[in-house]
C-alpha cells in the first residue's frame, strides 16, 4: 500500500489573531498538491490510479484559535489540537476534550510532544493513555518520540524509543489505523541542528521494524513515520527521498512562508 505523504505544522504557543490569519491566507492561496503519489512512495496496486492527492497536510494552531483556523482555511487541510484530555467533559480545568474538539471538527490530536513530556512532565504511561483516549474518541493522532542529547551519545536512541512505543502498544493493541508516528530527536527540535538523512532513515527503518515485530505487516507497511525536528526547505527535499519517511512534523518552518515548499517537497 502507497503510504499518503504527510505534512504536519506544529504551530506551539505562536501566533496572534494578525500572524495566524497571515499563515492561514498564505495556505489557502497555496498551489498544493499535484494527483500523484511520489514515485518511491508508489506499491503496484497504486501505479494505475493517478487521482490519489500526494501530501496530507494537518496544522495545529494554539487551542485559542482552533475555531478560527478551522473555519478559515480550505477543505483539504485539516486541523489538530496540540494536546487533548483522557477524560470526558467535566471538571478538569484548563483541559480540553476530545468531544469538545470533534464538536469544533478537529480531527487529528498531537500528542507526546516532547515539549510536553519534558516541560509538562507528561510519562510514556500519560502519552499512551491520552492516545487511546483520543482514537477510541475518533481522532487521528499524531504520537511524537525521540530521544535526548544525552541519550543519543549514549547509543541509546532505539532503546528509548522503543521503550515508547512499547508504552503505546500497551495501551492500544494492534489498531494502529488513527496513528502517525512522528519520530522527533529532541537535540534537533528548534536548535537549526537537523539529523543526517542517515541518522533520520535509521530510527526509522528501527521504528518499522518494531511495527512489523511487535505489531503486524499492515501496521508496518502503512503507518507514516514523519521526521520532526529542524526541517526547513532547505533540507526537506533530500529527507523525503528515504524509503521510510513518509512526512515531517514541522515547528518553526511551518509559521513561515516557506513551510508551503516543505508540504510540496515530494513534487
Ligand atoms: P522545529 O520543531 O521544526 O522548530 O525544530 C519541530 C517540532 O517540535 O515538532
Amino acid at each position: 500500500m502507497a503510504r499518503k505523504f504527510f505534512v504536519g505544522g506544529n504551530w506551539k504557543m505562536n501566533g496572534t489573531k494578525s500572524s495566524i490569519k497571515e499563515i492561514v491566507n498564505n495556505l489557502n492561496s497555496a498551489k498544493l498538491d499535484p494527483n500523484a503519489v511520489p514515485e518511491n512512495k508508489r506499491s503496484q496496486k497504486y501505479t494505475l490510479l493517478t487521482s490519489i492527492p500526494c501530501t496530507e497536510v494537518v496544522v495545529a494552531p494554539p487551542s485559542l484559535y482552533l475555531h478560527y483556523v478551522r473555519d478559515s482555511l480550505n477543505k483539504g487541510i485539516e486541523v489538530a489540537a496540540q494536546n487533548v484530555y483522557d477524560k470526558p467533559n467535566g471538571a478538569y480545568t484548563g483541559e480540553i476534550s476530545v468531544e469538545q474538539l470533534k464538536d469544533s471538527s478537529v480531527t487529528w490530536a498531537i500528542l507526546g510532544h516532547s515539549e510536553r513530556r519534558t516541560i509538562l512532565g507528561e510519562t510514556d504511561e500519560v502519552v499512551a493513555s491520552k492516545t487511546k483516549f483520543a482514537t477510541d474518541g475518533g481522532l487521528s493522532v499524531i504520537w511524537c518520540c525521540g530521544e535526548s542529547l544525552e541519550e543519543r551519545e549514549a547509543g541509546k536512541t532505539v532503546a528509548v524509543v522503543t521503550r515508547q512505543l512499547d508504552a503505546l502498544k500497551a495501551k492500544i493493541g494492534s489498531d494502529w489505523s488513527k496513528i502517525v508516528v512522528a519520530y522527533e530527536p529532541i537535540w534537533a527540535i528548534g536548535t537549526g541542528k537537523v539529523a543526517t538523512t542517515e541518522q533520520a532513515q535509521e530510527v526509522h527503518a528501527a521504528i518499522r521494524q518494531w511495527l512489523k515485530e511487535k505489531v503486524d505487516a499492515k501496521a508496518a507497511d502503512e503507518t507514516r513515520i514523519l521526521y520532526g525536528g529542524s526541517v526547513s526547505e532547505k533540507n526537506s527535499v533530500e529527507l523525503s527521498k528515504q524509503p521510510d519517511i513518509d512526512g515531517f512534523l514541522v515547528g518553526g518552518a511551518s509559521l513561515k512562508p516557506a513551510f508551503v515548499d516543505i508540504i510540496n517537497s515530494t513534487q
